[in-house]
């Protein structure tokens, strides 16, 4: 077992350079199943579940090589499955878009059912609703999803709630069915925009990403043969910028778009950072203890969930007592009690948490009990007295790239340890 080994207290300074956003990616890939086509994807980011990802395509039929360490081509032309398989698929959570992909390339899909982080409940039954709307019939048994459709149809869907899976999985259902598919009540998360970019690039016609309505007119082929650049991680660059603040440090964070950031730039200015764009370079620094906010997590443009627990550990150490509300997953709060080990006072109930700031942390053994709870913990290790070591590695490999790595460049003291 590989743990990461951290020895405090380091004030990170220097440059980081942002990959291409994990949430984008794991839906772009499956995407390309729907062109007859090659097609090049830039800015891919190199981690666990995107590799997974690869090799389930390639299972399908699919041919893919990867250029270089972030660059990928998949040729598509030859899909022999529709039927993916059951362990790989049932092992992370965007599996679920080769539900959209597959049924709207070939009228058939199957996949384990999606598994992934455990944030709590994570039902899909927006996604079966679209895509029962298009002319598609769903089943759940004995572990596995099927959906087939001798035809899809543009239909009206209205999503009950704002959900970044089930926007871009009907998305993907349409792309192909005949007729115009509306979406009201999407998320507008910029891997949304993103995956629509893909999608029209290679010959869709989405529109609305980004607002409330998304209307796709169904096309009858898409092409390929064109390069994609993945949109840089919103959720890695917040975290850095998180990382800033609370090691009261100096970080040049390289290759991010400032306009997906706004809910952190906000909320880390209140808490005492500074914070200066400057084309795709966001600058933040900061000389003094983070002071208390409240925080309530939302769907985009609201304060990501994805981002709650990095800046629960500047609450940690804030000057007074914060309380953070999550209102999209039930179970978010795990790594609160790995923090109290730390000296955190951190009281979580249900869906909120109060933190009362202490001055310092203290290193001790923690595991990441999900992603964004494994990023937390290496913060908390790097701004804490002592050594920390973090366990369950995987949650983390699963969605940052090199991240001991730019951490270290940062002035962290951190390494990676095989038991
Ligand atoms: N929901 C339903 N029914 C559905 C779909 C969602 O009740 O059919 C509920 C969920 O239970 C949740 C809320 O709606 O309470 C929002 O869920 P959403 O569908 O937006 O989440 P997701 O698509 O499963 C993606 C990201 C998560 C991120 C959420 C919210 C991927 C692969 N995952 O999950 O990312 O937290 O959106 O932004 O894109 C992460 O990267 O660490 C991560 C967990």
């Amino acid at each position: 077992m590989d743990k990461l080994v951290i020895e405090g207290s380091t004030r990170l300074c220097g440059e980081v350079e942002i990959s291409g956003a994990k949430n984008a990616a794991l839906a772009i890939i499956p995407a390309t199943l729907l062109i007859n086509g090659v097609c090049t994807i830039d800015n891919v980011p190199n981690i666990s579940d995107v590799k997974i990802y690869c090799d389930i395509l390639k299972e399908l039929g699919a041919v893919i090589k990867w250029n270089t360490p972030n660059e990928l081509t998949v040729d598509t032309r030859n899909i022999t499955s529709s039927r993916a398989p059951v362990e790989k698929t049932s092992k992370f959570r965007a599996s679920y878009y080769l539900l959209g992909a597959l049924l709207g390339r070939c009228g058939d899909a199957q996949v384990g059912i999606p598994g992934g982080c455990n944030l709590g409940a994570r039902p899909i039954d927006q996604h079966i609703k679209g895509f029962e709307a298009l002319g598609a019939n769903v089943e759940t048994t004995k572990g596995t999803i099927t959906a087939t459709a001798s035809r899809l149809k543009g239909s009206s869907i209205y999503l009950d709630m704002v959900s970044v899976g089930a926007t871009i999985n009907v998305m993907l259902a349409s792309v192909l069915a005949e007729g115009t598919t509306t979406i009201d009540n999407v998320a507008k998360e910029p891997h949304i925009v993103d995956v629509a970019n893909f999608l029209n690039t290679m010959g869709a016609d989405i529109r609305g990403a980004g607002t409330d309505v998304i209307k796709i007119n169904g096309v009858k082929e898409l092409k390929g043969n064109a390069t994609y650049s993945v949109v840089p991680d919103q959720i890695e660059a917040g975290t850095f910028m998180i990382a800033a603040l609370a090691s009261k440090g100096d970080i040049n964070i390289k290759n991010c778009v400032a306009e997906h950031l706004e809910f952190v730039t906000a909320k880390i200015l209140e808490m005492g950072a500074n914070v200066s764009c400057e084309g795709d370079n966001i600058h933040v620094w900061c000389n003094k203890r983070p002071s208390k906010v409240n925080i309530k997590t939302l769907p985009h443009p609201g304060f990501p969930t994805d981002l709650q627990s990095q800046i629960g550990v500047a609450l940690s150490i804030s000057e007074g007592t914060s309380i953070i509300n999550e209102s999209i997953w039930d179970s978010r709060f795990q790594y609160t009690a790995e923090l109290n080990k730390m000296g955190a006072k951190i009281i979580a109930q249900g869906k909120s948490a109060v933190f009362e700031g202490v001055e310092k942390l203290y290193g001790c053994p923690v595991y990441a009990t999900d992603l964004r709870a494994g990023a937390a913990l290496i913060i908390a290790g790097i701004i804490a007295n002592g050594t920390t070591e973090v366990y369950n590695l995987n949650h983390i490999d699963r969605g940052y790239e090199n991240i001991e790595e730019k951490f270290r460049k940062l002035g962290a003291k951190i390494q990676r340890v095989s038991e």
